[in-house]
């Protein structure tokens, strides 16, 4: 059954049906479809288009059709055109020729318009209550953990930080992307319903009617860009991109602090997998995976903007590839926040090795060099000393603080017993701004 057969001699090809359909995938917007019918009806009931009592009755149909869609009697398959064809055809079987009154004022332009931004609205803000999980898990994680290590500039050993700064880190790069997409939320949550196929409609409708009714906070303002705005898609898909970097780097720290070369950490059993040949082995398969899909989103991100380039205003059917694109990537960075929320929460840490990489990896050298321009030494001059001491330790295989003060003093004669105290690590991240780390 289709809603357009009027004009047509002959019947659809059955190759351009299968290949017309978005139902396989557009199905999933059942309830902001019905939702935003239900709010478009009774606009039309408020507006005097429809009688009050026919517009009830096709409500009590539609939620007749969301029951039984969410019970499961109803199911979401066969052969349809798309969702809005789906529940429409629905409307009518169950409560007659009134079903076909829906409609008025009304087109699939604006109707798929208005379901979208409701879908990624609640979308968005699923992820940022996905995002909060996750920052929450890397918090406690770091509390559990107070632990110094080393932290690394090109991966190496440079000066020590703590576990629980390093984190901290990762708390705010996942807070930057939850206020990312609030600000995505605001800009979206405008109300395209009411632009019909691109130029309104002659019917005296009121948008702010339905505006209320579905949450949005103002209507578009202009109707053809209401029916050809995807900019909203683009937007959450690059901010999910930046989750996925950002999570991608994550794994790619965990991937290495778990080998055996760093030690750092282990990824517990549960998120991990083994080799069907090598039995020693034991995979950071999570971590991987979530590194792997970050491709994925870049790449929904970038079809749904080539999709849209040099589109000509209004409607296109090319912007029916947006759905495919937008839920694969909801889809994947939903699923990755979940399993990183998981893989953090049963972290083990061992800090005895992190603490160990520091002592062996002069991360003091820069805190000697402040020890000697604290006494009067210019710091270039004290960055070239102690690059001779690291030297030497280096040969002797050596830590600075192992130096007897004799050994030090043949490098400069600034240096006296207090260098011990100052260069102790504990100490170092207590002195200056460094005491924000602890
Ligand atoms: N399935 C279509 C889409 O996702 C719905 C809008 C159809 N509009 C039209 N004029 N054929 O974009």
């Amino acid at each position: 059954m289709k809603l357009w057969g009027g004009r047509f001699r002959k019947e659809e090809n059955r190759v351009m049906e299968d290949f017309n359909t978005s139902f396989p995938f557009d199905h999933r917007l059942y309830r902001e479809d019905i939702s935003g019918s239900i709010a478009h009806v009774m606009m039309l009931g408020s507006c005097g288009i429809l009688t009050m009592d026919e517009a009830s009755q096709i409500r009590a149909g539609l939620e007749g059709i969301l029951r039984d869609i969410e019970s499961g009697a109803l199911p979401l398959d066969g052969q349809h055109e798309d969702i809005h064809t789906f529940v429409e055809v629905q409307l009518t079987e169950r409560i007659g020729d009134l079903g076909k009154k829906l409609h008025t004022g009304r087109s699939r332009n604006d109707q798929v318009a208005v379901d979208m931004r409701m879908y990624a609205r609640s979308q968005a803000e699923n992820l940022i209550a996905q995002l909060k999980s996750l920052t929450d898990a890397l918090t406690t994680k770091g509390d559990e953990y107070p632990c110094i290590m080393p932290g690394y500039t090109h991966l190496q050993r440079a000066q020590a930080v703590t576990f629980r700064y390093y984190m901290q880190a990762y708390v705010s790069m996942f807070s930057r992307d939850a206020k990312r997409i609030s600000s995505a939320l605001q800009i979206l949550n405008e109300n395209p319903l009411g632009a019909a196929a691109l130029a309104g409609t002659t019917h005296a409708i009121d948008r702010t009617i339905t505006t209320e009714a579905l949450h949005f906070t103002k209507p578009v303002d202009n109707f053809l860009d209401a029916v050809s705005d995807r900019d909203y898609l683009i937007e959450l898909m690059s901010d999910m991109s930046i989750i996925m970097m950002h999570l991608s780097r994550l794994c790619e720290e965990l991937i290495l602090w778990s080998s055996q070369e760093f030690r750092f950490v282990s990824i517990d059993d549960a998120y991990a997998t083994g080799s069907s040949i090598m039995p020693q082995k034991k995979n950071p398969d999570a971590c991987e995976l979530v590194r792997g899909k970050t491709g994925r989103v870049y790449g929904d991100l970038t079809a749904l903007l080539t999709t849209m380039k040099g589109l000509p205003l209004a409607y296109n059917k090319d912007m029916q590839e947006d759905k495919p694109q937008f839920f694969d990537a909801v889809d994947t960075v939903s699923a990755c926040l979940e399993i990183m929320t998981l893989v953090i929460s049963t972290l083990k840490v061992h800090a005895d090795v992190m603490e160990q990489s520091v002592r062996k990896g002069f991360l003091n050298a820069t805190e000697v060099a402040d020890y000697l321009v604290a006494h009067g030494c210019a710091f270039r001059d004290a960055h070239a000393i102690v690059g001779r001491i690291v030297i030497f330790c280096e040969d002797q295989g050596r830590a600075i603080e192992e130096l007897t003060l004799e050994e030090l003093k043949g490098f400069s004669d600034l240096f006296e017993d207090s260098i011990y105290e100052y260069i102790d690590y504990q100490n170092i991240l207590r002195k200056g701004n460094k005491r924000e780390m602890l």
